[in-house]
């Protein structure tokens, strides 16, 4: 519904790619065919996921989210002075954003562009976005933005500086190697001149990084377990949930937290026409969150083409975030590419 013709309506676009490539069912059976069995942690996020992530961003344990926003809050001045005014925001896998209106409150961009796998919470955060800022164009692109290569033809930028806004330790959930692609994939959304502004949580005690993703009050285990209960909702499974706990390791090698959901029991499960079966004490790997000492993600940036003009830290080092513009060498290749290239 527009508002009324005097109050301006929120100049909301909502833009849908065709990005998804993979369906959930293939997903599913391609990750539970395997020798070690995977899901996908991008099918975390349906409603019931949306709303059991924001929950764990409150927990007592899981440090990552205000120790961002305290980095954020402290520096704000400073991190919203690299935006220039006028310019444009975009945000991957844009939440429910507390984090993000500070920002937009602070760097006033003409456009903000919300990219999301939910659509639900695409619109509810874009329509909000739209309504507390009326002087910021909100553009809201529903897609898996993993697989975005061009931000689509329809969202017109010109050629305002562009700052890609990635909160989070988002980007921890991906390998290096994916960190790497996704790093030079956005390069091309974002020009020569563009900007990442990336919250990536640091290596630290193994008790401190366990807890965060295994709390006491057991948010984060039905946030594992609602992937199954999601299974049996949209494919029609047969997951007992039950039957299945929680996990998460931190693998200090591998510099990663591992979230599995482990079979308690021998079982068979269905899911669209195909059995798998469980040992007990086998695990479906769910999601991998990487952590990075602040000189080791800065050296994956310069693989990817970036130079890190600026690091903001809490006392403790809990928690970084990087400021990311292209290195002189990368941007003179960029701009010509137009195939699959890194
Ligand atoms: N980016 C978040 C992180 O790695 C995502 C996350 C937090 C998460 N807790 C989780 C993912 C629990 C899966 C399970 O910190």
């Amino acid at each position: 519904m527009r508002a009324h013709p005097s109050i301006p309506a929120p100049d909301l676009v909502l833009v849908a790619s065709d990005t998804f490539g993979t369906s959930l069912l293939d997903d599913v059976h391609r990750g539970l065919a395997g020798q070690r069995k995977t899901l996908p942690a991008k099918w975390f996020y349906d409603a019931s996921g949306s709303e059991l992530f924001e929950a764990i961003c409150e927990l007592p344990e899981y440090y990552v989210t205000r120790t961002e926003m305290a980095i954020l809050s402290r520096h704000l001045d400073e991190i919203a002075a690299t935006m220039p005014p006028g310019g444009t925001m975009i945000e991957p896998g844009s939440g429910a954003g507390v984090k993000t209106r500070l920002l937009l409150q602070a760097s006033v961009p003409a456009t903000y562009v919300a990219i999301d796998i939910s659509r639900s919470m695409l619109e509810l955060g874009a329509a909000q976005t739209a309504r507390q800022f009326p002087s910021i164009r909100v553009v809201a692109i529903h897609a898996d933005y993993t697989r975005l290569d061009r931000l689509p033809e329809a969202v017109d930028l010109g050629d305002a500086a562009r700052t890609l806004y990635f909160p989070g330790s988002t980007i921890g959930n991906f390998t290096p190697e994916e960190t790497r692609a996704f790093l030079g994939r956005v390069a091309r959304w974002l020009g020569p001149t563009g900007s990442v502004l990336i919250g990536v949580d640091t290596k630290k005690d193994r008790a401190v990084l366990e807890a965060a993703y295994d709390d006491s009050e057991g948010v984060t285990a039905r946030f594992n377990l609602n992937l199954l209960a999601r299974l049996n909702a949209e494919l029609d499974a047969d997951f007992d949930l039950a039957r299945f706990r929680h996990r998460a390791r931190y693998d200090e090698a591998l510099g990663r937290v591992e979230m599995h959901l482990e079979s308690r029991v021998d079982q068979e499960v269905t899911v669209g026409q195909r059995r798998f079966t469980f040992r007990a004490g086998e695990t479906i790997h769910t999601e991998s969150s990487y952590k990075y000492a602040p000189a080791e993600f800065r050296a994956l940036c310069a693989g990817a083409g970036y130079e890190c003009s600026n690091t903001w830290t809490d006392a403790a080092g809990a928690f970084a975030i990087y400021r990311l513009v292209r290195s002189a060498s990368a941007t003179t290749i960029t701009p010509h590419r137009t195939g699959d290239g890194t």
